[in-house]
């Protein structure tokens, strides 16, 4: 069971399963050395079925073990997604005084002789690092009967009031629950029926503290909410955050239940949550979503296997013009894959002249600075042959940074997939800073260190390896650009 890593579209430096189906993270935590991905994983198909959780272990989040599948099915039914914390204490007593992993999961199935969707919520623990696990003979756990859509449960411990604390999606909002074991629940309050976007079924929230522009004296809580597919939606299903304050039972939201603060501006960056258990020495909280869009992620051109993950992003807090932000970066271990390295400076860019047209690659790392100057709109094509290119353009203008996947490569598997979307940049900045991870199939650019970030699935033909730097109408200066081939992770 090796992986195929030669398979047409096969990522070379994001974690995808070795075959067939997966889509959200589930149970990231960090334990005794290793961070564990587990995953919502079919392992009889290459479209969604009777999930269950596929599982990898790492060392340094960027080469990936692939382990045995973690959660099947059982009587209660299938495995949807969740979250895993470190019982250190051993507050469930499943680990004889020691300590040890628990998943928090959703059972999924039928009321008895129906087909209403039954969702609850169920443990399973771990005492060999996760390599096998026994599912609690309690189960479920938490049940809701008057709630159809209850689950994703993602659960921390909240060290200001000494209790485990369990947010999970209920249709509309989020719910909040709390535990001194892990096993019996209380409820305490509820968020969300009036505030942000309810394009679709809220799913996958994540709850957690960040101090803003690194001082912890001054620390904000930030959820993360997924809001699944609607039909009236181009967008698909995508994921948006509030930033606010959390006293252990309630979460009250600082900006206007209108605010709509999106987390990506990409097509494809979904049900990501972020890492229980990471060292107070590291002190990160990095992040991974599913790359890829219930509008389409049945339907993708890939054979073997459906979907990757994105890259692993640190989370911070910064103040910006708006108010608080969350931004994202790349998480610095990948700099370990970069290979060879190709830089210019201080450059004026003309229309129709393109500086890189010696560089070519299907897996690349890209920091360019710009300055607009004249140009209208200026950018990078990447993976460019005739036919094919997907275009990172900053219209200087509107301040709009986009992608254009329209001629990506195979695009027609799906009537929505070929778009053009982005988002508005900070006008405060005068210049523009990219940073773009290119892979087998995928894109991801990180603007103006990590305050906008747009993550995109490509499907172009291998033999599209072209890069091109562009400007509109006028020049546009070149303050520095830095290419570096970057290293598959697979070791051939
Ligand atoms: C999100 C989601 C979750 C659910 C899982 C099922 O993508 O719909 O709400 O637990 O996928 O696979």
């Amino acid at each position: 069971n090796i992986i195929n890593v030669k398979e047409k579209f096969r990522p070379q430096f994001h974690f995808s399963p070795k075959s067939n189906w997966m889509n959200d993270p589930n149970g990231m935590v960090y334990f005794d050395g290793e961070y564990h991905l587990f995953y919502q994983y079919h392992p009889f198909g290459t479209t969604w079925g009777p999930m269950h959780w596929g599982h990898a272990v790492s060392k340094d989040l960027i080469y990936w073990d692939h382990l045995p599948i973690a959660l099947t099915p059982d009587e209660h039914g299938a495995i949807f997604s969740g979250s895993a914390v470190v019982d250190w204490n051993d507050s469930t007593g499943f680990f004889n005084g020691g300590s040890g992993l628990v998943a928090i999961f959703t059972h999924a199935d039928q009321y008895p002789g129906s087909n209403r969707p039954r969702q609850r919520q169920s443990l399973a623990y771990s005492t060999d690092q996760g390599r096998t696990w026994n599912k609690y003979e309690g189960n479920p756990v938490l049940v809701e009967e008057s709630i159809t859509d209850f689950r994703d449960p993602k659960v921390f411990w909240h060290e200001e009031t000494k209790i485990w604390i369990m947010i999970l999606s209920a249709g509309n909002h989020v719910r909040f629950y709390t535990s001194h074991n892990l096993k019996t629940w209380n409820f305490t309050s509820e968020f969300g029926t009036e505030v942000g976007s309810h394009a679709g079924v809220w799913e996958c929230p994540d709850l957690f503290k960040l101090p803003v522009d690194g001082n912890n004296h001054n620390n904000k809580w930030v959820m993360v909410v997924s809001i699944g597919d609607e039909s009236t939606y181009a967008e698909g299903s995508r994921t948006q955050y509030f930033i606010g304050d959390f006293d252990g039972s309630t979460f009250a939201n600082e900006n206007s239940d209108e605010t709509v603060l999106w987390l990506d501006h990409g097509r494809d960056n979904y049900a990501g949550v972020t890492w229980s258990d990471i060292p107070t020495e590291d002190g990160r909280r990095i992040f991974i979503g599913w790359m890829s869009n219930w509008k389409y992620a049945n339907e993708t051109p890939t054979l073997a296997w459906r979907s990757a993950m994105t890259l692993p992003r640190e989370l911070t807090l910064k103040k910006t013009f708006d108010g608080v932000r969350l931004f994202q970066t790349p998480v610095a271990e990948l700099e370990k894959i970069r290979q060879e390295k190709y830089t210019w400076n201080n450059l004026m860019l003309l229309p129709n002249e393109n500086i890189v047209s010696d560089v070519s690659g299907n897996q690349l790392e890209i920091i360019a600075e710009f300055e607009p100057h004249s140009s209208t709109e200026f950018g990078i094509k990447i993976r460019k042959s005739d036919s094919e290119e997907t275009i990172i353009g900053y219209n200087a203008v509107e301040n709009f940074l986009f992608v254009n996947r329209v001629n990506s490569g195979v695009t027609d598997f799906n009537e929505y997939f070929p778009c053009k979307h982005g988002a508005l940049l900070s006008a405060k900045n005068k210049g523009v800073k990219l940073q773009i991870f290119v892979d087998s199939s995928s894109v991801e650019i990180f603007a103006n260190e990590g305050e906008l970030v747009i993550t995109d699935q490509i499907f172009p033909d291998p033999a599209s390896k072209g890069i091109e730097l562009y400007t509109k109408d006028g020049e546009v200066e070149l303050i520095s650009l830095d290419i570096f081939q970057v290293d598959s992770i697979y070791k051939s």
